[in-house]
């Protein structure tokens, strides 16, 4: 890794994890540790645990854990060596910078500032002659300047190179412009020119406030409607969302979340400056994380048709995931809600949101438009339906008040629906038995890890290696006990290099421990953790050993297994070709 361990060590020394974390989340002390509410997947009792003497934080919820380092990259969605920037910022230490990541970063600074200076270079076309058209059609949709200056909206003139040719003049390289995806390349003669001619800017901010993207309007009914910037080393779709950097700001205990670029201004026009839109592309989980951060509950608005209907179908459990309490507001009378706004008002608005109703009433309501209540035939259907999914509830009021609901609209007694609905709970309890007892019957299975992209091929040999590292962390001194283990022993390849990791750091003198781990993905760092968490055996010289011995034994039959299948595939050929011997 490119940061010296010394530096590391004290970067971590001088970054208190309790002092860290406690930026972003509240806690309290009990015993040893501190405890609080995840910051990563929204709860009400706190989970989310700090241990100072360990230097390490770990959420019995969510599972994820680590360091300081860790924690920033997590919580601030940074990069390895940008989390070790910010904490070195933080302690007041200067970071003995490795070139390649310098340049990464110098050139991710100039990136945000050409971004920025095309936005001013917008905006100041929006007013000048060159803008007429665009700002006349500002108008039409109803955006008064303020709203115009609060977004930054602008305008990019009709011209091939005049962003181009503005930003040359402010020092900016060709292959700068390139890297922003301001410019495209002539593919007649490698030139450049503006990618955004003719349209209406709309800025894309993160929460740090640097413009990271941009999307551009036609003033007519060409096509593409919307331009984006591609994907840069600045701009990733799946992590940002359109006007998030104000919607944090806002007073209310929601954020809404809308399709529309459109949809988000309008909103925060007529006061409610809680919106925020996805960048024309679907709803990632690490949206509803980033959602999570700044709020409890969602509203969700998609346009009525079955496109926004089947969006809205995949984003409430992704949500719902990320800890979030989410509402759906069906539109009506109107496409959008920059639409049902300029036509009905703020008021109008005000009592569709009041009424927007939570995931189960959008569910049922979903079910039963699917029927045809009039006949007979389809409101058993109905019923059927309707009662599996209320079974589905692990609540019995609202399976009380839910089934009324139900039972009013089919036109049976509630009593008939009771027995509908006990019987769907009986199939569903019988399912979860034949899946519970699936899962015993292979126990190997259950110790996989539940992080999807790490896999053990050999469970014996990987649950000696997990206890090897976490009384490794628990106990380094032990390390000595392992002279004659390598790497290529372990059959897991993540804690081989974990191993080896804390092996160096032995052998030099430094400090084990988990915070110091580079080179883990979050996941990765979250599932080490966690075994260093769940270990709770005896921290032994002999249990260490015997874990030693297991690793050896299983890397030695692995060899001979693999030596048997060689022979084995020798004597079938021989069989076939009928040779003896
Ligand atoms: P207005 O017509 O200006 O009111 O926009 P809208 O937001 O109502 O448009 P629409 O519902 O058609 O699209 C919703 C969002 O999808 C937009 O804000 C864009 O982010 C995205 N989008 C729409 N059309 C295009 C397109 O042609 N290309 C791309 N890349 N994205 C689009
Ligand atoms: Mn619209």
């Amino acid at each position: 890794m490119a940061f010296p361990p010394s530096f590391l060590d004290e970067l971590v020394a001088r970054n208190p994890i309790e002092d860290v974390v406690g930026q972003y989340v509240s806690l309290k002390r009990s015993g040893s540790n501190l405890f609080g509410l995840c910051p990563f997947h929204g709860e009400k009792t706190a989970s989310f645990s700090v241990a100072p003497d360990k230097g390490i934080y770990y959420c019995f919820g969510c599972h994820k854990g680590g360091g300081s380092i860790n924690f920033m990259m997590e919580i601030e969605g940074l990069s390895y060596p940008d989390a070790v920037r910010a904490l070195a910022k933080r302690a007041g230490m200067t970071v003995p910078e490795d070139e390649q990541y310098q340049s990464r970063y110098r050139q991710q600074e100039r990136l945000w500032a050409l971004s920025k200076e095309a936005a001013r270079f917008y905006v100041a076309q929006l007013y000048a002659p060159a803008g007429a058209e665009g700002l006349a059609y500002a108008r039409r949709r109803g955006m008064p300047k303020s709203t115009l200056t609060r977004f930054g909206i602008g305008f990019a003139p009709n011209e091939w190179t005049a962003m181009t040719d503005a930003m040359r003049a402010k020092g900016y390289t060709d292959e700068e412009l390139k890297e922003s995806g301001l410019v495209s390349v002539s593919q007649k003669n490698g030139r450049i020119y503006d990618r955004f001619r003719n349209r209406l800017m709309f800025p894309i901010i993160d929460v740090r406030g640097n413009v990271i993207g941009f999307g551009g309007r036609v003033m007519d009914n060409s096509t593409p409607k919307y331009l984006n910037s591609p994907e840069t080393i600045i701009f990733n779709k799946r992590k940002n969302l359109f006007a998030l950097n104000l919607a944090k700001k806002t007073k209310l205990p929601y954020l809404i979340l809308v399709e529309g670029y459109m949809d988000a201004v309008a909103l925060h026009q007529y006061g409610f400056d809680c919106a925020v839109a996805s960048l024309g592309t679907s709803l990632t989980e690490e949206h509803a994380v980033l959602l999570s951060r700044y709020t409890e509950n969602v509203v969700l608005i998609y346009d009525g048709d079955e496109a926004g209907q089947r969006a809205t179908r995949r984003a409430i459990p992704m949500l719902e995931k990320a800890g979030l309490q989410v509402k759906v507001l069906q539109m009506r009378d109107a496409k959008d809600p920059d639409e049902y706004l300029k036509k009905f008002g703020a008021d109008k608005f005000k009592n569709l949101l009041e009424e927007s109703s939570n995931r189960v009433e959008y569910q049922l309501n979903a079910i039963r438009k699917k029927y045809d209540l009039r006949e007979d035939e389809q409101r058993v259907k109905f019923i059927g339906e309707a009662a599996e999914f209320i079974s589905s509830l692990g609540n019995a009021v609202q399976r009380e008040v839910y089934g009324h609901r139900v039972a009013d609209a089919a036109k049976i007694s509630y009593d008939a629906m009771k027995i509908e609905v006990n019987k769907a709970y009986k199939r569903r309890i019988a399912r979860e038995k034949k899946r519970q007892e699936k899962i015993d019957l292979a126990p190997a299975q259950a110790l996989q890890p539940k992080a999807r992209s790490i896999r053990y091929d050999n469970i014996k040999s990987a649950m000696a290696e997990e206890t090897i590292i976490a009384m490794a962390l628990k106990e380094p001194a032990l390390l000595d006990e392992a002279q004659d283990l390598k790497e290529e022993e372990f059959s897991s390849g993540l804690l081989g290099s974990v191993y080896v990791q804390l092996r160096s750091r032995h052998d030099q003198g430094l400090d084990v421990s988990l915070g110091v781990l580079s080179d883990l993905t979050g996941e990765e760092m979250s599932h080490i953790t966690g075994i260093y968490q769940r270990q709770q055996g005896p921290v032994s010289e002999q249990a260490f050993r015997d874990c030693v011995r297991t690793i050896h034994a299983e890397h030695q039959a692995s060899k001979v297994d693999s030596a048997d299948d060689l022979m084995a595939l020798r004597n079938r050929y021989k069989e076939r070709k009928g040779i003896k011997g």
